[in-house]
């Protein structure tokens, strides 16, 4: 049978409010698989098609290289860019736990633009949408099918002032104005040592970085070196 998954999933959030939706993150969890866990559940209450859409991105790529070449999948569809296709997408997502602990950090003010570089389906704009209404969110990816359902969430959920963009950041020349900058080790290393050196000439409040890539680029970088590390989280600095 055929059916509109966007128009089963559009309601699920309105049968439940965002503060019951997000209530598992008023209790302490210390261990990545359960926060990961708990996080997949928080974005199907919401009704985001994940697992559909990294389905259908599957296929695509199925068609053009074996099951074998997976690792490839990603750079065969996007231009050569390391987008994980085939991956389980929930292991490269920052967790809502994680993200609660780094935005209590970060203290977003009214008005100020968070910039999620590599921003995957856009968990970032849907958490500060209920967190941080005031703030403002976009989202950088290259993967147009992940910005058009992040997208589709943020509109389902009313919400207007932020907002993901289907962009390649190894082809862009200067990056877009904004507050905080975030980004979690995404596409390549080449990709990423770009995207820092544009950093150090784009204005900012913060910039917020994860993973152990970028993380390795900075320390050897006077420019950036330590940053300040996020307590309770693993591999999370502040520059
Ligand atoms: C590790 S995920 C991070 C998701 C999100 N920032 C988070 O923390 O939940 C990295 C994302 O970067 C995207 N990406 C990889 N290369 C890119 C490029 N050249 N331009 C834009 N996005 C890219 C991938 O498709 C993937 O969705």
């Amino acid at each position: 049978m055929d059916f509109d998954l966007p128009l089963i999933s559009r309601h699920k959030a309105s049968q439940k409010n965002l503060s019951d939706i997000f209530s598992p993150l008023n209790h302490f969890v210390d261990h990545s698989i359960t926060k990961r866990h708990i996080s997949s559940q928080i974005d199907l209450e919401l009704g985001f098609n994940i697992k559909q859409t990294e389905e259908i991105l599957q296929s695509k790529a199925k068609k053009l290289l074996p099951e074998s070449q997976f690792d490839q999948w990603g750079p065969v569809l996007h231009g050569g860019a390391q987008t994980w296709i085939g991956l389980d997408f929930q292991i490269l997502q920052t967790s809502y736990h994680d993200l609660k602990a780094m935005f209590e950090i970060i203290k977003p003010k009214a008005g100020e633009r968070v910039i999620d570089l590599g921003a995957g389906y856009g968990r970032i704009g849907v958490f500060l949408h209920h967190f941080y209404p005031r703030s403002e969110f976009l989202g950088i990816e290259i993967v147009k099918e992940r910005v058009d359902e992040g997208n589709r969430l943020l509109r389902t959920l009313g919400c207007h002032d932020k907002k993901l963009a289907a962009i390649d950041l190894d082809k862009m020349g200067e990056l877009p104005e904004g507050d905080i900058f975030f980004i979690y080790d995404f596409g390549s290393v080449t990709h990423i040592k770009k995207v820092l050196e544009m950093l150090k000439h784009t204005p900012r409040r913060l910039l917020v970085v994860k993973g152990q890539i970028a993380r390795q680029i900075m320390l050897k970088d006077e420019e950036y070196g330590e940053g300040l590390k996020v307590k309770k989280l693993e591999d999370v600095y502040i520059y």
